[in-house]
């Protein structure tokens, strides 16, 4: 018999690890995460999990069929769930109102209709995923509309987990975020959740706030650190055109211990399914409340970031003699970052359908992530294969593009790949990963972001 049941509806990138991390820290509770996707859970109960995270497999083959269950019959689940987290995906809307800005909501809706509809009981319903300011109060109408008389209390505790990090950030987070009503019926929801987090969150590391603040902070701290990434990217562009190096400029700034280092680090730009349609959705909401000076600032955020990946084709284009058509390039790294599979809103889709609109033939390599691009770049089908071996990805090319900060990268043995390339022999690194100097001295020409060229050209 368990303490407490909880439920976590949606077994993605957010579900999966969060419930694991809870069903580890508090083996008195039951985790039940059920997911429309029966595939998806197929795997959750496989040695194959649905998605890459360093610690991941260790924790869930350790709790699994413990306290953590992974199921499909959501229905089923609904009422004997105490607490229920919603983390199901909120993307950008393609339709409508709003298309290309506004959070779609539909998956939450369903949610919320499914989870009234199976109700007999009153529950805590927290919303994991993120959502746009003022969600509560909508999905609250939806909850309330009942005849039954079921009293359902929504709370707010958005994930600020980041992808290839993601258990380090659950097991050590620098805040866990609830927000929760004044209500007493509110504070004791608040309590319950905070009672889940206080198993191996310090209680200073917890923070308690109003529904609107918690809803509108995870939009704003995403917004906050994609802003510096293409505040930093901006400089990268006017560093090459001034000889400064961007390394340099960034370290300078980020000594400043009001600035900080962290997401300085110039490259081509940020991806990944959060960033972006979280400040799209951040746009639209200030549009909607008449704020369009405030849309547009926020905008900017992403013009920067197309335009960093459009830059970086151009470059490889105008270096590799303003043609490169038919010619072999190998791309190194697929997915959004290192240590995911993940490839939403990757940057290497950009600058990969750049260099196929001009007609180049590429060999892309990457740890964890090929199936993905595979899928993102259908539409290119027969100009591209997947290699699982950089070292045959690189054979023969005329270049080598790196889109993904894997570390593996670095260790790669490039006088053996130097070898079977085609000359003159390129690098151009988008990540500022590599050790330029070894590589000029191996005989590449070297173009990297924000930083001089080492070209013998
Ligand atoms: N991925 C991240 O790094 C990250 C970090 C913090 C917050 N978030 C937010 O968390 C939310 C989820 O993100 P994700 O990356 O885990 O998405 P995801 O697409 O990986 O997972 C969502 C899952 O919900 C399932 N689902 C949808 N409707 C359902 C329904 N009615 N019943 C049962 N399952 C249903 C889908 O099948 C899918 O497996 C989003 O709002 C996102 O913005 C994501």
């Amino acid at each position: 018999m368990f303490k407490k049941n909880i439920l976590c509806i949606g077994a993605g990138y957010v579900g999966g690890p969060t419930m694991a991390v809870i069903a580890r820290h508090c083996p008195e509770y039951q985790v039940v995460v059920v997911d429309i996707n029966h595939d998806r859970i197929m795997r959750w109960n496989s040695d194959n999990l649905p998605i890459f995270e360093p610690g991941l497999d260790e924790i869930v083959s350790a709790v699994r069929g413990r306290n953590l269950f992974f199921r499909t019959d959501v229905d089923e689940q609904i009422d004997g769930a105490d607490i229920i987290f919603v983390s199901v995906n909120t993307p950008t809307k393609t339709f409508g109102l709003g298309a290309g800005k506004a959070a779609d909501l539909q998956f939450w809706e369903i949610t919320a209709r499914q989870i009234l509809k199976n109700s007999s009981k009153p529950k805590i319903v927290v919303e994991k995923s993120t959502l746009p300011v003022r969600t509560a109060a909508a999905i609250g109408r939806i909850l309330d509309s009942n005849e039954k008389k079921i009293h359902f209390e929504i709370v707010s505790n958005p994930e600020f987990l980041a992808e290839g990090s993601a258990i380090r950030d659950l097991e050590t987070p620098d805040r866990v975020l609830i927000g929760a009503r004044e209500t007493d019926s509110g504070q004791a929801a608040l309590k319950e959740v905070v009672d889940i987090y206080k198993h191996w969150v310090p209680e200073e590391k917890i923070l308690t706030s109003s529904v609107w603040s918690s809803e509108l902070s995870k939009l704003v701290a995403n917004a906050f650190l994609a802003q510096r990434v293409s505040s930093i990217n901006s400089i990268s562009a006017l560093c090459e055109k001034t000889n400064a190096d961007i390394e340099e400029v960034a370290k300078a700034v980020g000594m400043d211990s009001r600035i900080g280092p962290k997401f300085l680090k110039a490259g081509l730009g940020f991806g990944g399914s959060c960033f972006k349609k979280d400040i799209l959705n951040l746009t639209y909401i200030a549009e909607n409340y008449g704020l369009s000076e405030v849309a547009r600032y926020w905008e900017q955020v992403l013009e920067i970031n197309s335009y960093q990946q459009r830059r970086f084709v151009d470059i490889i284009i105008k270096q590799m003699f303003n043609t490169i058509v038919g010619k072999k390039i190998a791309i190194f790294g697929f997915a959004f970052k290192a240590d995911t599979g993940d490839t939403r809103e990757s940057p290497a889709i950009n600058v990969c359908r750049g260099l196929l609109d001009e007609k180049a033939q590429l060999a892309i390599h990457d740890p964890k992530a090929l199936d993905g691009a595979a899928k993102d770049l259908e539409e290119y089908a027969g100009q591209f294969i997947l290699e699982s071996d950089p070292y045959s990805a690189a054979s023969k090319a005329h270049a080598i593009v790196i889109a993904t900060d894997w570390s593996q990268f670095v260790s790669l043995d490039y006088a053996r790949i130097f070898e079977t390339m085609e000359k003159p022999a390129f690098i151009f690194d988008g990540r500022n990963l590599l050790d330029h100097r070894k590589l000029y001295q191996i005989g590449f020409s070297v173009h990297r972001i924000g930083r001089p060229p080492l070209s013998k050209l």
